[in-house]
């Protein structure tokens, strides 16, 4: 009686733990695809798909994004691909600018949202005539694989300076959405020599002071000709897009605040581009050493930008920088007003 007992008893206490196991084994998976216990929220079909929403839950999505990653990486058949569904989409949103702007981290960053899919390099279809002479399927297929319920979103900075790109992005989809990251104007301009100067110094050369590019010598005034100048003019290249597209279809990002604060810039964009939010503070976080916040996927996965992304400024001049900012001052206003964003800007 006593050992019949003792059996029962057994065979209870292995019922019970394997129930434990296999519920805490369960937690972990839900806990490394990055789920944090949300409540499931379809993507929203307003990007259009040919799948009900309740078929591609935002926490499917998260979970597939290692498959797209081997996608990406070329691990792919044909057959995987089909038997998966992925499709290589258009992009619904162009960062178009502007270089040095942090183009690269807001990229990266709405990557972090599980509808987002980005491509990786910088196309450059629209501003190289070589390349748009191949055609916008050459395009397409340049852009990574996603399910339809997702957005593709590349960022060319060149767009945002280059005459022809406004109607040639008008041509293939008058209704796409453009994000331009912006920083205060004199700092971008900076940014934007080091960047410069860098590539010089790897290659042995010699290269101006910033002070002598950015004003003319001759008249003292500042050198329009100077293209890092030139570029920080938001205004006069936004008046070139708003001869295709309307103001709503533009989003601007404040490119200092992203860099201090980034969640609440995100935000923004994921209200933008008819996202449901999903970017969380969870997913950033201030990485000392770099001196920059660093993106969290999940509790393996984490990474910061490249070292070419917050390189350390020369010293300019202070009274170049005061000429500069005094320059820029008038164009800021037009900008602000054209676009509905203050900034505070000198
Ligand atoms: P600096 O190198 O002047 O600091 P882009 O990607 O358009 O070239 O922009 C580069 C800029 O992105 C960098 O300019 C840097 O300040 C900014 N940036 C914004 N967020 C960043 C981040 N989380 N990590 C690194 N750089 C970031």
């Amino acid at each position: 009686m006593l050992f019949k007992q003792q059996v029962w008893l057994r065979q209870k206490l292995l019922v019970l733990g394997s129930l434990a196991v296999g519920s805490l084994l369960y937690l972990v998976a839900r806990v490394g695809s990055l789920d944090r216990l949300q409540p499931i929220c379809p993507v929203e079909n307003r990007f259009g798909g040919s799948h009900s929403q309740a078929e591609f839950p935002l926490r499917a999505l998260q979970f597939k994004r290692g498959l797209l990653h081997e996608f990406r990486k070329g691990n792919s058949s044909k057959e995987q691909v089909r038997l998966h569904d992925l499709v290589q989409q258009l992009p619904k949103a162009i960062i178009i600018g502007v270089r040095k702007g942090g183009t690269r981290a807001l990229l990266e960053m709405l990557n972090l949202h599980p509808a987002v899919v980005k491509a990786s390099q910088e196309i450059h279809f629209f501003d190289n005539d070589e390349n748009y002479a191949k055609g916008i399927e050459w395009y397409r297929k340049k852009m990574p694989f996603s399910y339809p319920q997702q957005i593709t979103i590349e960022k060319s900075p060149a767009y945002f300076i280059t005459e022809e790109v406004p109607e040639r992005i008008y041509k293939m989809n008058s209704s796409i959405k453009l994000l331009i990251i912006v920083r205060e104007p004199t700092t971008r301009a900076i940014s934007d020599y080091t960047q410069v100067l860098e590539g010089k110094e790897r290659k042995n050369k010699t290269y101006y002071k910033f002070e002598k590019l950015a004003i003319d010598p001759n008249t003292c005034e500042v050198n329009t000709k100077y293209k890092a100048v030139r570029t920080s003019i938001y205004t006069k290249h936004l008046e070139r897009w708003l001869k295709y597209f309307p103001i709503e279809q533009f989003h601007v990002v404040d490119g200092d605040r992203l860099i201090t604060e980034p969640l609440p810039e995100l935000q923004l964009v994921e209200k933008f581009l008819n996202l449901p939010p999903r970017i969380s503070q969870y997913n950033l976080y201030f990485n000392a050493t770099r001196g920059f916040y660093c993106l969290r996927f999940n509790i393996i996965f984490n990474k910061c930008l490249a070292g070419s992304k917050g390189r350390i400024h020369p010293e300019v001049d202070p009274s170049v920088v005061t000429k500069l900012r005094k320059f820029f001052h008038p164009f800021n206003q037009k900008f602000y007003q054209i676009t509905g964003r203050t900034l505070n800007w000198p």
